[in-house]
């Protein structure tokens, strides 16, 4: 089934395999995407769909060393290497939005952008810098009705941006301890206004991200990705999460999203997320739902055989594999990832993964 083609509103894709979000820090001038990416991204372009790696709608969303931004003409032109490079391929990619509001550190932002968040709440652990190596997160400022504002604005600019550098969508990063989440998630969110206080006020800034971005490129053009349990940047489950999401779901369904993307970490120590919560946000949301996290061939099978989602996403196992797709019909052993290399800048570890006819060879 995983080999299958399927559609997606209005995409077609040529399998029910993705390629999920990864970011890699190769964007190493002015957080602007380069031939090195695009190269990257071609060699992985028979996945079904390819959602990009966490791609800032602004100067303030910058959090981590050499991620790509959207949100000026350099960027367009940059990302426009890659959309043609994986288009002429015949792959599909969609952009992923990431704002890392709090999870961040100023040494990794361009001068001028600002560390914010729902509340002002520094983020319990250390992040990288190639200036100063680790440092603790930067204490960020709890933003203003108007700093809301503004940042939902960003992110339909930053959509409008996407299609105009070729993209087929936009998925809008809600997961991970991100700003969306930071918002959702009520062990960080801690506030007493119409953005907190409630799962309603928590649900909010997704929903009005979701909204605005619909608005600008078309709701079966906006994707979204939920972590719910995930303790990545100090999240975690929080009472009542389940109905909160579930509300969550249903609201985006009614928006007619191009798809709900789910990622439970569990294969990397965190609590699943409940086989009943993840069948809900299913039944809530009417339209193609997809399955993030520790899957290989076998049990990404299992679950489109028992209907848990209509596409598998793939991480680790497509980093080091940039043709999984030709190794899963082939029944052949996949590369193992390197660690080391995630997010240095160069090739190393990145577009010298070798493809089965080169290791045949
Ligand atoms: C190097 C690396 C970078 C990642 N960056 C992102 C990211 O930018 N956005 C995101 O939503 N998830 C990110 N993830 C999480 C993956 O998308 C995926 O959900 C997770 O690795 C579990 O899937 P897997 O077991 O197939 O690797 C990243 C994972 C890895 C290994």
């Amino acid at each position: 089934m995983l080999l299958e083609p399927f559609v997606a509103r209005s995409l077609r894709l040529a399998n029910r395999i993705v390629m999920a979000p990864m970011t890699r820090s190769r964007a190493v001038q002015s957080n602007t995407p380069n031939a090195l990416m695009a190269e990257y991204y071609a060699q992985r372009a028979d996945a079904g769909l390819i959602v990009t790696e966490g791609t800032s709608p602004s100067p303030n969303g910058l959090g981590y060393a050499r991620i790509p931004g959207l949100y000026n003409s350099a960027q367009v032109r940059g990302w426009r290497l890659v959309t043609d490079a994986v288009h002429a391929r015949g792959g599909r990619i969609v952009l992923q939005l990431m704002h890392t509001g709090r999870v961040t550190h100023v040494a990794n932002l361009p001068a001028g952008a600002q560390v914010v968040g729902p509340s002002a709440a520094v983020c319990p652990g250390q992040m990288y810098t190639d200036a100063h190596g680790l440092q603790p997160h930067s204490a960020p400022r709890a933003m203003t009705d108007a700093d809301i504002a503004h940042a939902i604005d960003e992110y339909a600019q930053s959509a409008r941006l996407a299609i105009e550098a070729g993209f087929d969508g936009i998925e809008l990063h809600a997961a991970n301890g991100y700003l969306i989440e930071q918002f959702l998630n009520a062990n960080v969110n801690q506030r007493s206004d119409a953005w907190g206080g409630s799962p309603a006020g928590r649900n909010r800034f997704a929903l009005e991200v979701a909204r605005a971005t619909a608005q600008a490129i078309g709701a079966e053009r906006v994707g979204i990705r939920l972590s719910p349990y995930g303790v990545f940047n100090a999240t975690g489950a929080f009472a009542d999460v389940d109905a909160q999401y579930g509300a969550l779901a249903v609201e985006l369904s009614a928006l007619g999203l191009l798809y709900l993307h789910v990622l439970d970490h569990s294969a990397t120590g965190a609590p699943p997320v409940p086989a009943a919560m993840k069948a809900g946000l299913r039944r809530a949301f009417d339209g193609p739902f997809i399955l993030a996290g520790g899957f290989d061939f076998a049990s990404a099978e299992t679950a489109l055989r028992e209907k848990q989602a209509d596409l598998i996403a793939f991480a680790r196992a497509y980093l080091a594999n940039p043709d999984l797709v030709q190794r899963m019909r082939d029944g052949a052993p996949l590369n193992s990832p390197d660690p080391a290399t995630f997010y240095t800048p160069g090739p190393k570890g990145y577009t010298d993964y070798p493809v089965v006819s080169a290791v045949a060879s």
